[in-house]
């Protein structure tokens, strides 16, 4: 068995992220590896900020957004009582729904993408995913899905913002393709056969 991965869960809102993260921990788990699944923004003081900006709580300007982001990401890593970097120290094998590339896409389409990889540029260096996992689905599909199962809608969610999103996933993928390992799945199809594409994919790489 390889070492314990890092693997990072993304796509546009509703695109079945959470859904996917449960099947692959499930199985992992009964492979008999230790799972840590955990997802952003997080619950710590930082991450509930941001979510009370999302819900109109609080006000705050996309840039002001956009660098909670990074703070509550390096909390994420850093935090000493359940940080992802301590999780990995551990030997978990850690699940995140959603990482730096969320910020890419979130907010590069308000400012330029250069300046959103430079600024979660620490977290990069700190733990990058061994596999980032990219479900693509369409946007008239996430919103049908998220106003399906929600009862407000958040801040980034109609469609021509999920469609911007969309595209900066992609623009992001490309730009940093030298760099980062992305697996696209297309998420417009049932959760079991997107799964059985993912678990393709991770179980060459931990046998
Ligand atoms: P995310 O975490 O990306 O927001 P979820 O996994 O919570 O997405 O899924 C959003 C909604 O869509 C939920 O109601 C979920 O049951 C449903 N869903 C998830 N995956 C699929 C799929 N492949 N096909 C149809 N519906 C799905
Ligand atoms: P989340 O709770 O994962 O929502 P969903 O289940 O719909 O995917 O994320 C909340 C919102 O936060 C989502 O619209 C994406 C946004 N977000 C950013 O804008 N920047 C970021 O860096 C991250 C991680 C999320």
């Amino acid at each position: 068995m390889k070492k314990n991965l890092f693997i990072a869960f993304e796509g546009i809102d509703g695109s079945g992220k959470s859904t996917q993260v449960k099947l692959l921990s499930d199985s992992l788990e009964k492979a008999g590896h230790k799972i840590y699944t955990t997802f952003e923004p997080t619950d710590s003081p930082i991450g509930k900020m941001i979510r009370d900006i999302f819900n109109h709580r609080l006000e705050a300007d996309h840039r002001t957004i956009a660098g909670l982001f990074v703070a509550d990401r390096l909390d994420h890593l850093l935090n000493k009582s359940n940080g992802i970097l301590k999780k990995m120290e551990e030997g978990y094998t850690v699940i995140t729904d959603r990482y730096y590339f969320s910020s890419y896409a979130y907010h590069g389409a308000h400012m330029p993408l250069d300046w959103v990889i430079e600024a979660n540029s620490l977290s990069a260096d700190l733990l990058r995913p061994d596999i980032n996992i990219f479900i693509d689905i369409s946007p008239e599909i996430s919103l049908k899905r998220i106003s399906d199962s929600r009862i407000s809608m958040e801040l980034f969610e109609t469609l021509d913002n999920l469609r911007q999103v969309k595209d900066k996933y992609y623009e992001a993928i490309e730009k940093l393709k030298d760099q980062e390992r992305v697996f696209i799945t297309d998420g417009n199809r049932p959760p079991e056969a997107i799964f059985g594409d993912i678990w393709n994919e991770i179980s060459s790489m931990i046998i």
